[in-house]
């Protein structure tokens, strides 16, 4: 699709994973682009007639004033992954993008691009869909043109079962042949860029293979050259674990945790998309 790059994109969230796949895509896109971060020497190398690096934290809505104008999109892709900060989903995934809403609202941004996760709408009762969800229905009552994003399982978070392969098993809930199509960070980058210019409101995406967790654990022992060995635990000791978790830590703690394993605990499947292979990946990564 001929793309308008007339437009000027301001991406929050480049120093994540996803976050600089879809840089490069802008860049390569040619397209007129901010980038704000709270720590903006980690993307200086970008800085160009057309790249635009600002610093400003989304957590604190006074350093957000003013960043919108002339912006035509907006991206997000901020969200906790990996507690770094002691902030809740509900500082992060809910309030600094909704600080970023009201300061695009305030400038007439024509689009805001979210970046969710498979399933959300349904997992509502998970502390990061709690946030993140609610951020949702407040994109959707903002009058902006919207798209959420619901994308499966990142390359970037498989590296775990790569890990545990390292110690030469890898250990599962349930009987493993739970399916999901995990997607790298190139191929998802490219699927945002090209909605750029659509009316698509809401869309979930995997990548081009669907595997079984018992495929994936194979796939990283095989890569180490290691023997496939798997131990499979019961279902129930993965409810015992986010209970005792939720019962005995805080979110900060329990919520990433309980976040993959209630969606490992089932199938999660997305349409298919992009070219990039596990296999690759962790062949690169080994
Ligand atoms: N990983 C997955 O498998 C997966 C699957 C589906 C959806 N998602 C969602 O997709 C989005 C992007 O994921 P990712 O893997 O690219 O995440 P990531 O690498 O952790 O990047 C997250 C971005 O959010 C920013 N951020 C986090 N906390 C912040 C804070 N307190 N103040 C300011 N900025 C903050 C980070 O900035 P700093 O670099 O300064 O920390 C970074 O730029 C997330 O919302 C995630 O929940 C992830």
């Amino acid at each position: 699709m001929k793309k308008n790059n007339s437009q000027t994109v301001l991406l929050a969230g480049a120093t994540g994973y996803l976050g600089s796949f879809i840089t490069k895509a802008l860049v390569q896109g040619q397209y007129k682009i901010k980038l704000i971060a709270r720590s903006p020497e980690r993307l200086e190398s970008l800085e160009s007639e057309t790249v635009k690096i600002i610093k400003a934290e989304v957590t604190k809505p006074k350093s957000l004033k003013g960043i919108c104008e002339g912006v035509t999109t907006v991206i997000s892709t901020v969200g906790i992954t990996r507690q770094k900060d002691g902030l809740t989903y509900m500082d992060v995934d809910y309030q600094a993008n909704l600080n970023l809403l009201n300061e695009a609202k305030k400038a007439g941004v024509k689009k805001f691009i979210y970046v969710s996760a498979i399933n959300g709408d349904k997992y509502r009762h998970l502390k990061i869909f709690e946030a993140k969800e609610k951020f949702v229905s407040e994109l959707k009552a903002s009058g902006i043109h919207y798209t959420i994003v619901r994308p499966n399982g990142f390359f970037s978070d498989m590296k775990d079962f790569l890990q545990m392969a390292k110690s030469g098993r890898v250990y599962l809930f349930g009987d493993g042949n739970q399916k999901f199509n995990p997607i790298a960070g190139e191929d998802l980058a490219n699927f945002i860029y090209e909605l750029l210019d659509t009316n698509v409101k809401e869309v979930s995406v995997g990548g081009p293979d669907i595997l079984s967790l018992n495929d994936i654990s194979k796939m990283a022992l095989q890569t180490l050259n290691k023997p496939v060995k798997i131990t499979r635990l019961p279902d129930g000791f993965r409810k015992f674990i986010i209970w005792s978790l939720r019962k005995f830590t805080n979110v900060k703690t329990y919520g990433p945790i309980e976040f993959f394993l209630t969606l490992m605990a089932k199938d999660n499947i997305a349409p298919k998309y992009g070219k990039h292979r596990l296999i690759n990946f962790y062949q690169q990564n080994s």
